[in-house]
């Protein structure tokens, strides 16, 4: 495939070695296409094939892929749909209907005619990856070159440093996360500005709700981040590419927070923002183990001149993230995609999402009230983080009194409380994060009390 399109945008030069090189090679699909439209014998596809008969007792002679008789039992797809090769970017029904449900959540109505008609058509196809993290993976190893700078909050998933320092030798330029109880928007763009100076992008990482802290903008905040993003990339003149982390996007439990991803507000944008949105069906449909996520980029009208263009736009970026998958892990599990696939078809999203408000519903009693008991707690020691959603909350422990790793294992010992303590002097977090996602609401406020008799320990 040639990346003519591609190479003319600013996508292009935002890309890491390894995103200008990758690409998924026609070798074998190129001939097994055209086998599968000119042959008569076919002798290229690697999954073994056969009558039903002569592999299994009593079967009949279908030509189906070879599978063990012990196998259709554990499941009602048939053996059609789950023993194949999927796509390597997907099915391509998971993959359209994903796009369809990232549609339904920008919450646009029919007045939003024009906002939901440019999503619509600049947004990719959602391409498949092995759950969110191996999206972040990707989008990560995608635009980023060892010893390059992404730009973080200091309070976030402990796996990207896994991804971004360990795995892929590139730096995190992390900034304070909030300031007197707000994001501190100030200090992002200060990141901003020291790594425009010694890179020609910029690429940083958001995710709301958040881990470990669970939170949300308020929707002035939100207002303001973007107003930041965009003064900063106007005045820079420089790409600005934004990794959406959507794992926990449905669940906010306030009103006056950002009620839907930020991606959808950033692809808005005219200017050279690119937001890239990582979610997925693990925590979103609360299938931690199906381990299927989505990436999917969002583009400008401005970098292209026509559809046809738009287009190829697209297949060459397919191409790209095809590349990446087939290196990486060849294709996701079918199972997970055709069920999926099969949720959506046999359900509209007004009843799925109808289904997981009952657990949204249990986790904003939980929500409420771990941050009503933990506020009856008066101590000068701690502090709680603004939180509006997710699955967590965290508590900050004065590092002059209380060492993080210290007073969860008193809290275990003692109490038999287990959380997380999450220690990094440098970047100034000492505190815990409570999953409160997996204690019953009954439970909450013996937990904060064990919590608050354990401080008073120290
Ligand atoms: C912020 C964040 N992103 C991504 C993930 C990973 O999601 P997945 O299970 O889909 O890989 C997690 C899981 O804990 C998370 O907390």
């Amino acid at each position: 495939m040639k990346f003519d399109i591609i190479q003319r945008t600013p996508l292009y030069n935002t890309l890491s070695e390894i995103g200008k090189r990758i690409f998924l090679p026609e070798g074998i699909f190129y001939w097994a296409g055209r086998a599968k439209k000119e042959a008569e014998i076919i002798g290229t596809l690697g999954s073994a094939y056969g009558f039903e008969k002569d592999f299994i007792d009593g079967g009949n002679s279908d030509w189906l892929p070879c599978y063990l008789k012990e196998i259709p039992k554990y499941s009602r797809f048939s053996v059609k749909e789950i023993i194949p090769y999927p796509s390597i970017g997907g099915l391509l029904e998971t993959r359209e209907i994903w796009k369809d449900w990232i549609i339904k959540k920008s919450l646009y109505g029919e007045e939003d005619e024009s906002l939901l008609s440019r999503l619509t058509k600049y947004i990719t196809t959602p391409v498949i990856t092995g759950g969110v993290t191996n999206g972040i993976f990707q989008g990560c190893v995608m635009f980023l070159n060892p010893n390059e700078y992404i730009i973080m909050p200091n309070k976030r998933w402990g796996n990207y440093d896994n991804i971004i320092n360990k795995f892929i030798g590139a730096k995190t330029r992390t900034f304070e996360f909030f300031k007197n109880s707000e994001m501190n928007i100030n200090g992002m763009k200060t990141a901003i500005n020291e790594v425009a100076e010694i890179q020609d992008k910029v690429v940083i990482l958001l995710n709301f709700p958040n881990n470990p802290t669970g939170y949300v903008p308020k929707k002035e905040e939100a207002s303001n981040l973007i107003k930041m993003l965009k003064d900063s990339q106007r005045t820079l003149e420089k790409p600005i590419i934004v990794l959406v982390d959507d794992a926990y996007e449905p669940y906010v439990y306030k009103d006056d927070v950002l009620s839907k991803s930020i991606f959808y507000d950033l692809h808005q944008l005219d200017e050279n923002i690119i937001p890239i949105k990582l979610d997925g069906i693990t925590k979103e449909l609360l299938l931690y183990g199906g381990r299927i996520g989505f990436i999917t980029l969002g583009l400008k009208p401005s970098w292209i001149d026509n559809d046809d263009q738009l287009q190829k736009l697209k297949e060459e970026i397919n191409n790209k993230l095809e590349g990446f998958i087939r290196a990486a892990i060849s294709n996701c599990n079918s199972f997970y995609q055709v069920l999926v696939d099969k949720l959506f078809q046999e359900n509209s999203m007004e009843q799925i999402i109808k289904s997981r408000d009952q657990v949204k519903k249990l986790l904003k009693e939980r929500y409420e009230s771990i941050n009503f008991e933990l506020k009856k707690i008066k101590n000068p020691d701690i502090s709680i983080d603004p939180n509006s959603g997710g699955f967590f909350v965290f508590v900050n422990l004065n590092p002059d009194k209380i060492k993080a790793p210290e007073f969860a294992n008193h809290l275990l010992n003692k109490y038999k409380v287990g959380i997380i303590p999450i220690e990094k002097l440098d970047e100034n977090i000492n505190g815990v994060r409570i999953a409160y996602c997996s204690i019953d609401i009954s439970k909450i406020p013996e937990l904060v009390k064990r919590i608050d008799l354990a401080l008073n320990d120290f």
